[in-house]
């Protein structure tokens, strides 16, 4: 397995170890360590090493990172929102353990994220710019936004700008921000050229998303393919069909990769990683 995602693996156990006891700690456990790709903390140590920092000490706010998408899942399955039963391979954490456990188990790692935050060792005044960030992208502004968005917009169609506005608020905030934080930490000149290159790769992903519930190998996707017609959701297959969808992908990662090339002097890694992630099945 990858070096880094080990790395982050371990120090996610960690973090957790000395949580209380019981069932919603084996709930955050459950879900935290399924086998995740980790692309949000891939992402963000990725472009650090790009920039020559240590990657190694920056662990800590890239599994916050990982916390806050998890419990964004945890949440997302829930009856009440996509109604999953599937995730990351296995039964969603409301179906292996309960609606209870799930909505405080999603609530616990938000919680632990922040913690990982501020007690990780960094400079104060560029800790609360980066929290700022992450919390602001996560939230009511950025992710939160989208997945109500996502919601209003079931059975109903949305059209191009409003699609645009669900994924890039609920996928791409998110994915962008780890980009930023990297740039933030390591050549705070390039953060907002880092922010836009992250909200293309994040919609890229989302559209991709939106085309693997539908042709998708759900033994390899861990996740009920067919998800989204259930639920009725508005997604760039129901308006623009497959090729379409497949045509917008590769413009964004073309652009994804080109800005980047412009703006790193070392971009061979992180183009690596983009270029994964255009081929991805999973
Ligand atoms: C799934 O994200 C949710 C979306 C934003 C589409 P990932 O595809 O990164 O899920 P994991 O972390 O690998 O399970
Ligand atoms: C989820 O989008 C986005 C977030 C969790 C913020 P989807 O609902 O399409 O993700 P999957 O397909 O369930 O992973
Ligand atoms: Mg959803
Ligand atoms: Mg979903
Ligand atoms: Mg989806």
């Amino acid at each position: 397995m990858n070096v880094k995602i080990e790395k982050i693996n371990e120090r996610l156990q960690e973090l957790v170890a000395t949580s209380q006891s019981g069932s919603i700690k084996d709930a955050v456990l459950y879900s935290l360590l399924a086998p995740g790709k980790r692309l949000r903390p891939l992402l963000f140590l990725t472009l650090l090493e790009s920039y020559g920092l240590a990657s190694d000490d920056y662990l800590d706010i890239a599994c916050a990172i990982e916390m806050i998408h998890t419990y964004s899942l945890i949440h997302d399955d829930l009856p009440g929102m996509d109604n999953d039963s599937l995730r990351r391979g296995r039964p969603t954490c409301h179906i292996q353990f309960d609606e209870a456990s799930a909505i405080l188990a999603g609530d616990a790692l938000l919680n632990l994220s922040i913690s990982t935050l501020l007690t990780c060792d960094m400079d104060a005044l560029l800790k609360v710019e980066v929290a700022t960030r992450l919390f602001e992208s996560s939230g009511i502004n950025g992710m939160i936004f989208g997945q109500q968005q996502d919601i209003y917009f079931e059975n109903k169609q949305a059209n191009l700008e409003e699609l645009n506005t669900i994924h890039l608020n609920k996928t791409g905030a998110l994915i962008s921000v780890c980009l930023e934080m990297a740039a933030l930490i390591a050549d705070p000149k390039q953060a907002l050229s880092m922010r836009k290159i992250g909200y293309d790769l994040g919609l890229a992903f989302q559209i991709q998303d939106d085309i693997l519930d539908v042709i998708g190998d759900q033994d390899l996707l861990g996740k009920v393919v067919g998800s989204d017609e259930t639920n009725q959701k508005s997604t760039y297959v129901t308006l623009l069909g497959l090729e379409e969808s497949q045509k917008k992908v590769n413009e964004l990662f073309n652009q994804c990769v080109e800005d980047t090339k412009k703006l790193l002097r070392h971009p061979d890694t992180l183009l690596e990683l983009f270029d994964k992630i255009l081929k991805r099945v999973s």
